[in-house]
């Protein structure tokens, strides 16, 4: 059986909320449409993500470097970038229920195919050819106005005291990127680097989307790991489909399984993009974007040194030659990473009578690596000498020290939250000096002397 088939979203949810990895955000007050918090595991989670990413684009890189720019930024930016006029999501609103729908997933829920990037006038002509067919989701009718393109800047009042701060507002940054932009000039003339290279990015970024669906892949507040790559024009397309190809090994190394992910073609390019693909993963709702991979021609640089009047050419070194540095990106957020990894790792097993929820979790990414149990509570012995282990292992690994009842619970809870080892400290080991390390995956164990624990881990997670 196809175990995609199994594994719903409401397990994955179910899970991260039991075992503390993602919560509804301010639950406590009935929560925050489209917001959530990561729990204890799940901040480990995603800043193994990030940690794991930030090591492939900016260690193993040498012409790749970071930057940690601020979330609010000159208002004008979002005038340059285009997105004060068209950073918007195609929303129609029901006449009677009045819910509010964004067009493109209302079509795609009736089997029609639709673009969020098509342009309003596109849209708004597949949905009169269909407007028969649709019906709104909330309460069954077909009724619905015409459709608006809604913006999707959060704004704030930030530094502005007056009443009417809305005609002026600031912007909660819509992308990471602007910030890789706008400090392009500054990165060039202090870090000794030339074209191609690359700025490498992983912040906060907002956008108020309309319709708040499928957990943590679209929410309001959310992280993005953006890396844009600057080149030449003649190089933008053979360094594209090198970006390609890395961001697909990338999410491999991830241990996500190839069959699950694939790339979507856009054919409806904005004006100045040379070509534009997303890798798609096979989440539990179906296939969805995951990662954009964009080649931008000049478009960005262009249009920053039109509104800020500075000059954010390049001359070659070598050629002399001056021009405006092409921009190809690779745009992936946290949270769709997180639900990936979780959806592709999630396995459900019948063990005799119990079925085991286990999360095959890539090793380098599991939140506790190794879990550390004394068989008994009540044995101070198998305590203080579980305890001296964990006290040394943690000091290399994240790990769990647990004494909370029998071994298989304890099993258990560990299997759900992905730790790939747990050593036991039973009566052998104070006798022999050894202890048992069991496998999550083949749930095999193995006897370890203590003085062999730190070798044996280092084999196992040094590949
Ligand atoms: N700078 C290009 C850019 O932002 P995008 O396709 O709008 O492109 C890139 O977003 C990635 O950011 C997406 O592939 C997705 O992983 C993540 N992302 C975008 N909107 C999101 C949202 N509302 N919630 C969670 N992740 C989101």
């Amino acid at each position: 059986m196809d175990k995609k088939a199994d594994i719903t979203l409401e397990k994955i949810v179910s899970l991260c909320k039991r075992r503390g990895f993602v919560f509804p955000s301010s639950e406590i007050y009935g929560g925050l449409a489209a917001i959530y918090d990561y729990g204890p595991y799940g901040v480990e989670l995603a800043n193994n993500i990030k940690q794991a990413w930030w090591k492939q684009m900016v260690q193993l890189n040498d012409n790749i470097i970071g930057l940690d720019s601020a979330i609010f930024m000159h208002p004008k930016i979002w005038e340059a970038s285009g997105h004060v006029a068209g950073f918007s999501d195609p929303l129609v609103e029901c006449k009677k229920c009045h819910s509010r729908l964004r067009l493109d997933h209302l079509l795609e829920g009736c089997g029609i195919t639709a673009d969020e990037k098509m342009s309003e006038e596109e849209i708004g002509k597949i949905f009169e050819k269909n407007k028969g067919k649709i019906k709104c989701p909330g309460c069954g009718v077909s009724d619905f106005t015409d459709v608006k393109k809604f913006n999707l800047l959060v704004q704030s009042n930030l530094g502005n005291f007056t009443s009417d701060w809305q005609k002026e507002p600031v912007y909660l940054r819509g992308e990471t990127c602007q910030g890789i932009y706008v400090n392009y000039k500054s990165v060039l003339g202090s870090a000794r680097v030339k074209i191609p290279f690359g700025i490498a990015q992983i912040g906060k970024a907002f956008r108020n989307e309309i319709t708040a669906r499928q957990f943590i892949f679209r929410t309001r507040e959310f992280e993005q790991m953006e890396m844009q790559y600057f080149v030449s024009p003649e190089e933008e397309m053979k360094e594209y489909e090198k970006l390609k190809e890395a961001r697909w090994q990338f999410h491999l190394s991830l241990g996500i399984k190839e069959k699950n992910l694939s790339w979507h073609k856009h054919e409806n390019l904005v004006f100045y993009a040379k070509a534009a693909y997303d890798i798609e993963y096979n989440f539990p709702f179906g296939f969805a974007e995951l990662e954009g991979v964009h080649a931008r021609g000049d478009y960005d640089l262009t249009q920053h040194a039109k509104f800020s009047g500075q000059d954010l050419s390049y001359i070659d070194p070598q050629t002399n030659k001056k021009y405006t540095p092409h921009i190809i990106e690779s745009s992936v957020g946290v949270g769709r990473t997180f639900l990936a990894v979780l959806a592709d790792a999630y396995e459900e097993e019948k063990i005799g009578e119990e079925i085991r929820t286990v999360l095959k979790i890539n090793r380098h990414l599991a939140p506790v690596k190794i879990a550390v149990f004394p068989l008994l509570k009540n044995k101070s012995e198998l305590v203080k000498k579980a305890k001296e282990i964990y006290g040394k292992l943690k000091k290399t690994y994240m790990c769990e020290f647990d004494d909370n009842g029998n071994i298989g619970k304890r099993y258990r809870r560990q299997d759900e939250i992905g730790t790939p080892y747990c050593l036991t400290v039973d009566f052998d080991t104070l006798e022999k000096g050894d202890v048992t390390v069991r496998d999550r995956d083949n749930m095999e164990q193995v006897r370890i002397k203590i003085e062999d624990l730190e070798s044996y881990f280092q084999g196992k997670f040094s590949a």
